[in-house]
């Protein structure tokens, strides 16, 4: 993704950092950011400007969501994109944040409550030290969309479902918990279904072409679409999808 410097950047993310999680509360998600105890979470890795987050996160209300984004800038994209879809203000001309009552934020921390901040949260970093600190069990699901292909010789072990990250997801995931692969890349696709072989996971559904009508309706109509999933589309390019679930012992 594009990592061109956002305007006022900075100040913009301080406005809205009550929905960030630190560091320091990783190690106690979900309860840490106002999740109730033993809600389940789902968590998206390289969430990008945020549309999956955002769309999914109003389809299915019932569960708490974690987006993980690496790039600062981007990040920033998906949290206004989340606060302005949950009625919590816009984006003024000056790079301000400005409230519904009119107010404008201009590098000021908002607390926003509880009850108006909603289901979703945002880490800002990289998914290794995020995998790193949170407990086992914590995830009813995790979603790896358009992630690195990483297709250079030699730079394998960075595939966020190269063997050793399986193994953390495996550990992460509650008893009914699975990953979602969306990718348009065949090498990165085949890469993870040798890799779940490998390490024992059970893949329940795949398809080498998401948006075929031969795929079901059902699976079809709970799809939301990440904005590089519209992009290849747009172009023709059949989007590789699918669902697998850890070993059981
Ligand atoms: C190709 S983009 C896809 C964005 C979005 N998921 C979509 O489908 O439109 C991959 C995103 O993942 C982020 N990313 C890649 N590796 C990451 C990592 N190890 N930890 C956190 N974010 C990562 C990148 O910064 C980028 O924004």
């Amino acid at each position: 993704m594009r990592n061109r410097k956002k305007k006022n950047g900075e100040n913009r993310l301080i406005n809205l950092s009550s929905l960030l999680i630190t560091r320091d509360e990783l190690s106690g998600l979900p309860s840490s950011v106002g999740f109730a105890d033993g809600a389940p979470v789902r968590l998206e890795i390289g969430c990008g400007k945020g549309e999956f987050i955002t769309g999914l996160a109003r389809r299915e209300p019932c569960f708490g969501y974690i987006a993980i984004e690496r790039v600062p800038d981007v990040a920033l994209l998906a949290l206004e994109k989340y606060a302005g879809s949950r009625g919590l203000g816009k984006l003024g001309d000056h790079g301000e944040w400005i409230r519904p009552d009119g107010t404008a934020l201009k590098g000021d921390r908002w607390d926003i409550p509880l009850e108006l901040a909603g289901n979703v949260r945002f880490y800002i970093g990289k998914a290794e030290e995020f995998l790193d600190e949170v407990s086992p069990d914590t995830f009813e699901g995790i979603y790896l969309n358009f992630s690195d292909p990483w297709s250079k010789k030699g730079y394998a072990s960075r595939r966020l479902t190269y063997p050793s990250y399986l193994k953390k997801y495996a550990s992460l995931l509650n008893v009914s918990g699975k990953i979602y692969v969306k990718t348009d890349n065949d090498g990165l696709f085949d890469f993870t279904l040798e890799s779940l072989d490998s390490e024992g996971w059970k893949v329940e559904f795949m398809t080498r072409d998401l948006h075929s009508p031969s795929v079901s309706e059902q699976i079809r109509s709970s799809n939301v679409m990440t904005e590089y999933e519209k992009k290849f589309t747009e172009q023709g390019i059949p989007i590789k999808y699918l669902i697998a679930s850890p070993p059981t012992e």
